[in-house]
């Protein structure tokens, strides 16, 4: 069923005789501060010129037109805007039935049904090690896919990983240089970056070193097998440590086709690019104009080589004959928008308009620490897995001090110290800056992770201690209409708002959207517990207010599992 923001744009479309399209009735359909002026409240401007009206008239004429039903208590018109009050009476009943019914698939929908989405994430660099900003990239992709899948639709998750290009030479000549001077069997990705820096800087004062580079690269290239080994070898283990990081986030993807998966398919995009006769020389390098405000996009360099961005359309290729995309999302850094505006525009030439169309950049914002940005190349990185391992360790102590006769205390460290790191990247608006720090994101109170966890299990306890059961309360007879104070009803016009919060947070590739509206949630939750006791001799009012506590849980445990953060029962 439609939620009651969508019920309505519905009613309005009707009532315009579908001149104007749903989905744009429903960005304009907005929620009042002052509930004096309704729960949804819908402007008219926008269809004054459409209709050549005043918007006064029109919204008066839409009054009459609507259809509507029991959901809607009334209707309004102040100065141009349609103000739609909802039927408190009924609305309890109708909620908390639904998620009650639902469950854990209160929110899913269908939209997206018989449509792919390839999401390209985390997406690190072989050998360079995984730093806060893959990080977030993997968890901003991880919650995106489950999101999609959750409004229907089927998600193709995709690792493209830098696992070619000359830092393969360079890489070959550290390693021949100083790998008998590094432990490999302790860590090897770790002695491979610390090779990799040092190379690096070796590479600055001797010329010869990048000459020796460019050398290993062609060699590789060619298919050379020591240097072919060695590359297998590198991208390996770097793998496999990347593949401890997604297990403990609950990543997945589909497919790890990298950069290097494309070199042999970049030859067809070369070919396509001269028979449209797009692909003009330009001092020696081959190169497609994008626009006056863009630098041309280079697609073979002087050297003869093909680049990042040579592979990126290869890929582009690939992906719509074999995926067949109604979407493809590439989640990167902001420094990254030049590349993919210049890759979008060259796509043109190479794909069907609707996929072309389909292509979206999802850039986010730095991490930093408080010592500065991160850079590979200078060795300050923190190692992702270290960190891990420290908000585990620092939530084990806190749920230690606070109720030492939990049980199962290292699953739950684990539940609450990932998913406080998560939630803190997810908390705030994907272009902002994150400055990192441990402490507070761990904290149980504020704008955390283990808040929205807290609140879950308070719901979980409570309906312990009054002996819910769950499957017993769907054919329960409960008198919704007694939860009608402030805070019942604030809580539960909240819950309504799942399924349209799931819609947005999409539709905007922003999922801070739905992190921030489980913040809400707990925080309606925690003022609802706190004014209204819910173990009472009332029976009536108790069951209804169980009632809409395991709606609570249930919202919150179906948002906290999209966004990759588990529910512990205890904690
Ligand atoms: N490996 C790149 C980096 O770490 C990100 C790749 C993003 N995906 C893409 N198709 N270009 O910066």
């Amino acid at each position: 069923m439609e939620d009651i923001k969508e019920f309505i744009a519905s009613a309005i479309q009707k009532a315009l005789e579908n001149t104007v399209q749903k989905q744009e009735i429903l960005e304009k359909i907005e929620n009042p501060k002052d509930k004096q002026n309704g729960d949804f409240a819908y402007p008219c401007f926008h269809l004054a010129k459409i209709l050549k009206k005043s918007p006064v008239l029109i919204a008066t004429e839409l009054k009459e037109k609507l259809v509507l039903n029991s959901r809607i208590e009334k209707v309004e018109v102040v100065n141009g805007y349609l103000n739609f009050y909802i039927n408190t009476k009924n609305i309890g009943e109708e909620i908390l039935t639904r998620i009650i019914e639902e469950k854990e698939k209160y929110g899913d929908q269908v939209v997206g049904q018989g449509k792919t989405i390839c999401i390209d994430y985390s997406s690190p660099n072989i050998a360079k090690p995984f730093h806060l900003g893959h990080f977030r990239n993997t968890v901003i992709g991880s919650a995106l896919y489950r999101l999609y899948e959750a409004l229907g639709y089927h998600v193709v998750g995709i690792n493209h990983i830098g696992d070619w290009g000359r830092q393969f030479g360079l890489l070959i000549e550290g390693y021949q240089l100083y790998k008998d001077e590094y432990n490999f069997e302790e860590n090897a990705l770790q002695a491979l970056s610390d090779i990799y820096v040092r190379i690096n800087q070796l590479a600055k004062q001797d010329e010869k070193i990048m000459d020796k580079a460019r050398e290993n690269f062609k060699k590789l290239e060619q298919g050379d097998e020591e240097s072919v080994r060695l590359w297998k070898y590198f991208r390996e283990v770097s793998l496999k440590e990347y593949n401890r990081i997604y297990e403990i986030l609950n990543t997945k993807f589909d497919s790890f086709n990298g950069e290097a998966f494309y070199k042999d398919k970049t030859d067809e995009v070369i070919q396509m690019l001269e028979q449209k006769h797009v692909l003009v020389d330009s001092q020696g390098a081959k190169v497609v104009e994008v626009g006056e405000d863009m630098p041309p996009c280079i697609i073979v360099k002087s050297n003869g080589s093909t680049i990042y961005a040579t592979r990126d359309l290869a890929a582009i290729l690939y992906r719509s004959r074999t995926y067949d995309f109604t979407k493809t999302i590439y989640i990167t850094a902001t420094e990254q928008i030049l590349h993919f505006k210049q890759i979008f525009e060259v796509a043109k030439y190479l794909v069907d308009e609707k996929y072309q169309k389909g292509l979206v950049h999802v850039p986010y914002g730095m991490v930093r620490l408080k010592t500065g940005k991160m850079s590979t190349r200078e060795g300050n990185v923190i190692y992702i897995n270290d960190l891990i391992q420290e908000a585990i360790q620092k939530s084990g102590t806190i749920i230690e001090n606070k109720n030492s006769n939990l049980e199962n205390k290292e699953t739950l460290a684990k539940q609450i110290g990932v998913g406080a790191l998560v939630f803190h990247y997810l908390k705030s608006n994907k272009l902002k800056e994150v400055i990192f720090d441990l402490d507070e994101t761990l904290r149980f109170d504020g704008e955390t992770g283990p808040y929205v966890q807290y609140t879950y299990v308070r719901t979980k306890s409570i309906l312990e201690k009054a002996g819910f059961d769950e499957k017993k309360a769907l054919l329960e007879k409960v008198d919704y209409t007694l939860l009608k104070n402030d805070y019942e009803m604030d809580l539960i016009k909240e819950l309504e708002k799942l399924p349209s919060i799931l819609q947005r947070s999409a539709e905007e590739y922003e999922v801070s959207i739905l992190a921030r509206y489980l913040i809400q949630v707990a925080t309606l939750f925690s003022r609802f517990y706190t004014e209204c006791p819910v173990l009472i001799n009332d029976e009536a009012l108790k069951k209804a207010r169980l009632h809409l506590v395991y709606a609570t849980s249930m919202v919150l445990k179906k948002g906290l599992s999209i966004l990759g953060i588990e529910t512990p029962e205890k904690m």
